[in-house]
């Protein structure tokens, strides 16, 4: 069996997928026999679809994918909670599995979109929403499933995290910073998201619904963001041995969970203090397995694309083998939330 892929959105995680299959499609089926072929493109910009050589499978109507009945996958990398929710909504219901890099939408609807992909029958996979290139998602539903996780604590945004790592050494001014990180392309398409903690709060809202099987929403997360710091305030925290880190945090106590994103001083000696520029990294602590630490490049086309076919190539080998989809706690509990002091 051949699982066809329909790819909605050619940006830059989008591209790095296409790059992916291009370069590794071959060694796909001769090692694992899984058998992938993209069938279909939509994207807004016939530029982009040239530009990756994908303009015979084109499409700019992402309906085009939605009713095209040979499609087993869609990939969903257009960002946002309104055409992206309507495309992976109407995937579900259409009957095809969804993989998905989409923080927002998963930190917003999540708990309608793994409804409609469990009522469908159909696989839900998200693992790039989280810490780019990570695997943090598919060990919390899978290797860390047998523990009680009382905390997932770490830096989840490359964009700041390059950023306070460049004006604490280079002394950089904080303008600067961030055209060099939107630049790069680490930063969303509007970097307020990054600066103001915004998207640590989605992926944290994320983390924080999987590790307490409850429905944590980013309108739950308390976040403050890094606008306020400027390179002397990081000097000034060195001198006293300490770093300053953009830290998501979500933690079960006696009173309920407790989230929130917010700047924080960690001693220079902290683990987490020598993880610097795009880099994130992510504690989880579990009662049987104690504390576990997940690192890698937090943004970026290649490793947000990797996590996205990494995906990709589990639903298929489900598909080709016949494996009912496992969507993982549909989370209708809300648990309490720990409130914030004022
Ligand atoms: N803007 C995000 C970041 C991209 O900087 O971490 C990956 O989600």
């Amino acid at each position: 069996m051949t699982v066809k892929l329909g790819l909605v959105g050619t940006g830059t995680v989008g591209g790095g997928c296409i790059d992916i299959l291009k370069n590794h499609r071959e060694e796909f089926k001769r090692h694992y026999g899984i058998d992938v072929e993209l069938a279909r493109v939509c994207s807004r910009n016939p530029e982009q679809a040239i530009e990756h050589g994908v303009e015979d499978i084109f499409t700019q109507d992402f309906h085009d994918i939605l009713d095209d009945s040979d499609i087993d996958i869609v990939i969903e990398l257009i960002g946002g909670t309104t055409v992206a929710r309507d495309v992976v909504l109407g995937a579900l219901r259409a009957g095809k599995n969804v993989v998905t890099a989409n923080k927002a939408l998963m930190a917003t609807h999540g708990e309608e979109v793994m409804r409609t992909a469990e009522e469908a029958g159909k696989e839900i996979a998200f693992e790039a929403s989280v810490g780019g290139g990570i695997p943090i998602i598919d060990p919390m539903k899978h290797s860390l499933i047998a523990n009680r996780i009382d905390s997932v604590m770490g830096i989840v945004n490359g964009t700041t995290n390059y950023m306070l790592t460049r004006m604490a050494e280079d002394d950089m001014p904080y303008a600067d910073v961030l055209a060099e990180a939107q630049a790069k392309g680490f930063a969303e398409a509007d970097p307020t998201a990054d600066v103001d903690g915004l998207d640590a709060a989605a992926k944290i809202a994320i983390l924080a619904s999987i590790a307490f099987n409850s429905r944590v929403t980013i309108d739950d997360v308390h976040a403050e963001g890094i606008r306020n710091i400027t390179p002397l305030d990081l000097e000034i925290a060195k001198d006293m041995g300490y770093c300053v880190k953009l830290l998501a945090h979500a933690h079960r106590t006696e009173e309920g969970i407790d989230v929130r994103v917010h700047p924080t001083m960690l001693p220079l000696s902290h683990q987490l203090a020598t993880v610097n520029g795009v880099y994130n990294a992510i504690y989880v602590v579990g009662d049987a397995v104690g504390e576990t630490m997940f690192f890698g490049e937090g943004a970026g086309s290649g490793p947000a694309a990797s996590a996205v076919m990494g995906d990709v190539l589990e639903v298929a080998r489900h598909l080709q083998a016949g494996i009912p989809p496992f969507v993982g706690c549909t989370c209708t509990d809300k648990l309490p939330l720990v409130p914030m002091e004022e």
